[in-house]
Formats: C-alpha cells, sequence, structure tokens
C-alpha cells in the first residue's frame, strides 16, 4: 500500500456536489479494517474555506472529528498548471470530480501522466474518454500510471453486468441489451445540474465522437453468432413491459472496450452490446418526445444552450435541478439494470446456427448518482492501490 508519496488519495473538486460524496465515501473507506491507519488522503479545490466546509460536514456526518486535523488540504486550479503538477506530485491517485469534463478533464488526465499519478474520474462523456485514450494511452503506459475514466454509476453497473452475465451463463454469451430502470421514494428524485451540464455540452458534439472513433482506428469487434438487432428511438421492451429509449451516456464505450481488450489480449469471444433506459408508458413517452424534441434542436445552437444551462429545472421537468437531490430523495432512489444475454451452449459452435441459451441477469444499486457513483469511484482506487500487481501493464485496445 505505501506509495512512497505523501497522500495515496486526492479527492479534486471535493467543494462539488458530487465531490463531497466521494469525500464521505472514502472517510467510510478508510476507516474499515482492512486500510485503517494505511490510507493518508486529502482534497483538493480553488477554495480552502469550501474545502473545509466539505469536511467539516463529513465530520459531523460521520461522526468523525480527525477529517478535520487528518486529511491535508490541496489548492488546485485546473487554469493553473503548475497547481495541477503540484497536486499530481503528492499523491498516487486523483479522483477527479470536476466537470464537465470536456472543459476541466484533459489539463488534469495531462498533470498526471506527466507527474505519475493515476487517475479516476466520474465522466459519463464518450467523447473525453475517447479523447483522453487517444491522446493519453500510450504516455501513460509508458510512466506505468492508470487513466480510468466513467468509474461513476456511469459505467461500472453496464460493465460489471455484462461480464456477471458472461459469468453465469452455461455456454458462450454473444450478445447482451441491458436496461436501466430508475425508481424513486414519495419524495421524488432529482439530479445536480453538473451532470445536466455535462449532458448538454455532449449532445451538442455528437458528430466529433465519431471523429475521434476514427482516428483512434480500432478494428470493429468481429460479431459472432446471431447480429444482435437493432432497436429504434422508441420501442415497447415485452420483458419489462414498458417503453424504452437507447441510453445516451457512455456504457456502451465503455463495455465495447472492454469487450476489445478480452477479446485481443485474452481471446475471448466479444460480446455485442447496446445499452436502453426504460421511460414508462405512452404518456411518459409522449412527454419525453416533446421534452426531447425541443432539448435537441436548443442544444444545436449557442443561445439555445445558455438557455437550457440557466434554466435546468424548467427545461428537464423538475429532474434536474441547481440544487440537487435532498437526502431524503436519495435515500428514497435506486437503479435496477437488467441484462438479457444470449449465446450458444456449451459444446454448440457460435460461428454455426442460432443463439440456443438465454440469460437475464440484474444489478441493482443505491441512489445512481451521489451515492453509487461514490462507492464505485472509490472501489476502483481502492483496487488501483491494493491489486496493482493483477492489473494489465498495457491496453493498446487494437
Ligand atoms: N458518472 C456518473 O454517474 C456521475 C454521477 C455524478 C456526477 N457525475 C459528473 O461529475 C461531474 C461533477 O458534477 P457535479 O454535479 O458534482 O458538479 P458541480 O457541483 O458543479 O462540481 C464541480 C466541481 O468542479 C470544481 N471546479 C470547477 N471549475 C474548476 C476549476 N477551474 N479548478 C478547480 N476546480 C473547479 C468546482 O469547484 P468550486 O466549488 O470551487 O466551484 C466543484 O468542486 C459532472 O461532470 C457530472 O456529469 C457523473
Amino acid at each position: 500500500m505505501a506509495t512512497g508519496r505523501p497522500f495515496e488519495l486526492v479527492v479534486f473538486g471535493a467543494s462539488g456536489f458530487t465531490g463531497q460524496y466521494v469525500v464521505q465515501e472514502v472517510a467510510r473507506v478508510a476507516a474499515e479494517d482492512e486500510l485503517r491507519g494505511s490510507l493518508r488522503w486529502a482534497v483538493a479545490g480553488r477554495n480552502r474555506e469550501k474545502l473545509q466546509a466539505v469536511l467539516e460536514k463529513a465530520a459531523t456526518k460521520l461522526g468523525k472529528a480527525e477529517l478535520k486535523s487528518e486529511v491535508g488540504i490541496i489548492l488546485c486550479d485546473v487554469s493553473d498548471p503548475s497547481s495541477l503538477a503540484n497536486m499530481a506530485k503528492q499523491t498516487a491517485i486523483v479522483l477527479n470530480c470536476v466537470g464537465p469534463y470536456r472543459f476541466f478533464g484533459e489539463p488534469v488526465v495531462k498533470a498526471c501522466v506527466e507527474n505519475g499519478a493515476s487517475c479516476v474520474d466520474i465522466s459519463g462523456e464518450p467523447q473525453f474518454l475517447e479523447g483522453m485514450y487517444l491522446n493519453y494511452n500510450d504516455k501513460a503506459a509508458e510512466k506505468g500510471v492508470y487513466i480510468v475514466g466513467s468509474c461513476g454509476f456511469d459505467s461500472i453497473p453496464a460493465d460489471m453486468g455484462v461480464l456477471y452475465t458472461r459469468n453465469n451463463l452455461k455456454g458462450t454469451l454473444t450478445a447482451v441489451e441491458s436496461f436501466l430502470t430508475v425508481k424513486s421514494g414519495p419524495e421524488g428524485a432529482s439530479i445536480h445540474d453538473g451532470t445536466w451540464k455535462s449532458a448538454i455540452y455532449g449532445l451538442a458534439d455528437q458528430d466529433n465522437l465519431k471523429k475521434l472513433r476514427r482516428q483512434i482506428g480500432h478494428k470493429p469487434l468481429p460479431v459472432i453468432g446471431a447480429k444482435l438487432k437493432r432497436r429504434g428511438a422508441v420501442f415497447y421492451s415485452n420483458e419489462l413491459k414498458q417503453y424504452s429509449i437507447p441510453f445516451m451516456g457512455s456504457d456502451a464505450s465503455v463495455v465495447k472496450r472492454t469487450q476489445h481488450y478480452l477479446h485481443t489480449h485474452l481471446q475471448e469471444t466479444p460480446v455485442q452490446y447496446a445499452a436502453y433506459t426504460t421511460v414508462g408508458g405512452i404518456g411518459s413517452v409522449i412527454k419525453l418526445m416533446f421534452a426531447g424534441l425541443l432539448f435537441l434542436m436548443l442544444v444545436k445552437f449557442s443561445f439555445g444552450r445558455k438557455l437550457l444551462i440557466k434554466y435546468p429545472e424548467f427545461f428537464s421537468g423538475g429532474y434536474f435541478t441547481k440544487e440537487g437531490p435532498t437526502e431524503k430523495q436519495m435515500e428514497g432512489s435506486s437503479f435496477e439494470m437488467t441484462f438479457f444475454g444470449e449465446g450458444y451452449i456449451t459444446g454448440q459452435d457460435p460461428e454455426q446456427g442460432k443463439p440456443d441459451v438465454k440469460i437475464c441477469t440484474q444489478v441493482r444499486g443505491p441512489e445512481a448518482g451521489y451515492v453509487a457513483t461514490p462507492i464505485a469511484m472509490v472501489q476502483a482506487a481502492v483496487a488501483l492501490l491494493k491489486d496493482k500487481s493483477s492489473l494489465p501493464k498495457k491496453f493498446d485496445g487494437s
């Protein structure tokens, strides 16, 4: 565990809505038997008072007054490269919670790679994920550090869910569709507008994603078994008895990346994958269509984006707010991801005939954005610290 640096972990963007919950999760994990006394960590951001307030809130909530004196504070601004280098030099891993990543993420990755720190983020932005791979994969491998994107609710449940499905099929899994259902309690649910901003800028820049993928130049994965059928923009899922739409986050990018790795390096059969989210009955579909069309129209123009960013509640029907969810809303919320897989029973050649075995699995978890995401992010960092010897040394993704 000893890393030869002052800290094992630094939470950057600790003063943000998500960052504060990541801080609380690190504090919880650091107190567990296995890590107690050995995990030195710090919070980082551009405002000392805000960082102190986050530590005070965590200390009160968790009943751990020692957090205020034991956790380090590093002042750091994305627009100041020397402050980023200073942060990266002091830690083995940066947990980066400063988004939208398309604007703020790259200088952090660069500073980490140049100064020998690994970096874990929770971006759900495929362009950022692919861009960082294109620009920093080789440099990170040379330095022996890991730049691990999308380690929050986007896209750990999807990636782990596909692997879990593969491990539980008695045969060869060749295709999976996942359906996300978000549940809320009596207080309803909401998402902080930090995620809203990331979605707006991400959707405005869809074409760039195709360009990036062309530049990366990965060979398409071979299709083994029956080709996964294409679904429409809205369709009815007979299994879940709800209408569904494609999921716009980074799940498909992340799962494809993992499948590339497993196929190229471990000669595993690649699994075709598509991600969807359920939206409910026909009434919800009609509401979503109007809201979605307006959103897609506005997102194309700078004036429209300004409007969307200024009035998140209005344009999202109250779902995205500047305040974020209340603790009560978070307690009452949860997610469920259902995976429908198909493949070929042991002994049957996937290159011949139709799939002859099906499987349904589920990943369930607490509130997605600010409970599940901090858990996933912090566990990714703990895995980097504890399991370094079992991690791949270089990922060429070809
Ligand atoms: N993958 C997932 O499932 C998931 C879940 C939750 C969130 N997210 C993502 O996490 C990101 C953050 O969301 P959020 O709602 O927490 O946003 P937020 O509340 O606006 O937090 C942004 C953080 O970035 C910091 N920051 C902004 N500009 C900076 C700069 N120049 N230098 C240093 N720090 C700077 C802010 O610091 P100040 O306090 O000083 O302004 C704040 O700490 C978004 O990209 C969101 O999409 C992803």
